[in-house]
């Protein structure tokens, strides 16, 4: 088990850099094996769960090179294979390999989902989405298997119950070589959205829409990648340094950022009283000096992000009065880190989901654990602003999502380490 060691209550300053946005990384790795050509992916983010898709493509024997930011994946001589477990498990992202198998040789195999402890997450919408394009969609023995008809996928109309973020980018990767044209109403506007059809549009796919709630997908033959695709920034990674830099920051800049993917999320920050400078791609966060308690309810993009919810939960803690409430909308179970916020002082409870945030005017330093990847994002700024020394056990959920973080923390003056202990 990956245990994070953290020495807290110290003020932070300099400068830190954001990877590339794992909500993309994580479909456009399976997204590849749709290109006939290999593909050359740049600000790839060093994440746990790269490791594990680059384990999957070699399951299919598809050679898959990570250098520095450059990923780089060769599907030439890819061989369809059934996806059952193993690191199927280790992440929910494996699912896209049911879209862009399905793209690819128009049948798929693949292990329900693994992912993280955040409450129900079905997979209704990707599957009538499968169907609609002409698939057979069976669920045995805990694997989903999905067959095209000899005449291969054809275009559909699809409305999405919700604006699945999952669905629409599956279902993207299922359509983009069927015949005809698909349109995803109620799609997800996501910007990884928008990232994965650019990728897709580059190597011969024609996707328009990506971005609003209506995507249309013309079917082509084949896909070739051509260029070299960089990933966006990662606007969660983003917003998890603006809170740290709100809760513990002495002036901490943060590069690499598309400042309007995180629109909803700076204007409640700012409205607590986080005061920001933007440059061009740069945002510079000021020490905070009091900050207003505020109310949050997540929402679908452009809405404010259920990823954020947690790493913006210190920062309601810093205010100097009142009450604050976090509603998460889109996963209302998701709130495995009250109990550990807890355990380290925070005034802070769940009622009918609906989570209670009071002023703590300290934090102190304990063994707490990290359920999910955004749960240990808000247990590391936690344990920042506490005095002594946390323990964040099963470390390896924010390894799992965030690039670098120890050296990042690091770099801004932090106490940080990241150790194996045996599992007890
Ligand atoms: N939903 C259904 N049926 C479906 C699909 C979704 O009921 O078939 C519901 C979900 O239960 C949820 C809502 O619709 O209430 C939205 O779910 P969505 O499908 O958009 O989520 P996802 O694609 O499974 C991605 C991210 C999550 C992020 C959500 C919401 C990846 C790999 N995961 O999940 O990221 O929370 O979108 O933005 O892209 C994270 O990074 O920490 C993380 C969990």
């Amino acid at each position: 088990m990956k245990q994070m060691i953290i020495h807290g209550g110290k003020p932070l300053q300099g400068d830190v850099w954001i990877g590339g946005a794992k909500n993309s990384t994580v479909a456009l790795i399976p997204a590849s094996i749709l290109s006939r050509t290999p593909v050359t992916l740049e600000g790839v983010p060093r994440i746990a769960d790269v490791d594990n898709l680059m384990d999957l493509l070699s399951e299919m024997d598809v050679v898959s090179d990570f250098h520095n930011t450059t990923l780089r994946i060769n599907p030439e001589h890819i061989k369809m294979s059934p996806l059952p477990s193993g690191k199927i498990k280790s992440l929910r992202a494996s699912y896209y390999f049911m879209g862009a198998l399905l793209g690819r040789f128009g049948k798929a195999v693949v292990g329900f989902p693994g992912g993280d402890d955040i409450g129900p997450r079905p997979i209704d919408q990707h599957i009538k989405g499968f169907e609609a394009l002409g698939a057979c969609v069976k669920n045995e023995n805990d694997q989903i298997k999905i067959t095209s008809p000899a005449e291969g996928l054809h275009g559909a109309t699809i409305h999405l119950a919700m604006p699945s973020v999952g669905a629409t980018m599956n279902i993207i990767m299922a359509s983009v070589t069927a015949q005809g044209q698909t349109i995803i109403d109620n799609a997800a506007k996501e910007p990884e959205i928008i990232d994965l059809a650019t990728f897709l549009n580059n190597m011969g796919a024609v996707i328009r829409g990506a971005g609003t709630d209506s995507i249309r997908i013309e079917g082509v033959e084949r896909l070739e990648a051509k260029t070299p695709h960089t990933i966006i920034p990662d606007r969660i990674e983003a917003g998890t340094y603006i809170s740290l830099a709100g809760c513990i920051g002495n002036g901490i800049c943060i590069h690499n950022i598309i400042e309007e993917h995180l629109d909803s999320y700076l204007a409640k920050v700012e409205e607590m009283g986080v005061v920001i400078d933007a440059t061009e791609d740069s945002l510079f966060v000021y020490p905070a000096g009091d900050l207003k308690m505020t109310q949050i309810r997540t929402a679908s993009y452009p809405g404010f992000a259920t990823d954020l919810q947690q790493p913006v939960t210190p920062l309601l803690l810093s205010a100097k009065s009142g009450e604050g409430v976090i509603i998460d909308q889109i996963y209302p179970k998701r709130i495995g880190h009250i109990e550990q916020l807890r355990k380290m002082g925070a005034d802070i409870k769940v009622e009918d989901n609906i989570i209670l945030v009071h002023p703590t005017a300290k934090l102190h330093g304990t063994t707490v654990s990290a359920g999910e990847i955004r749960a240990g994002a808000c247990l590391m700024i936690a344990g920042l602003m506490a005095d002594g020394t946390t323990v964040i056990n099963n470390a390896g959920n924010i390894l799992r999502g965030y690039d670098r973080v120890q050296e990042k923390l690091r770099l801004l003056g932090a106490n940080v380490k990241i150790q194996d202990v045996p599992e007890k």
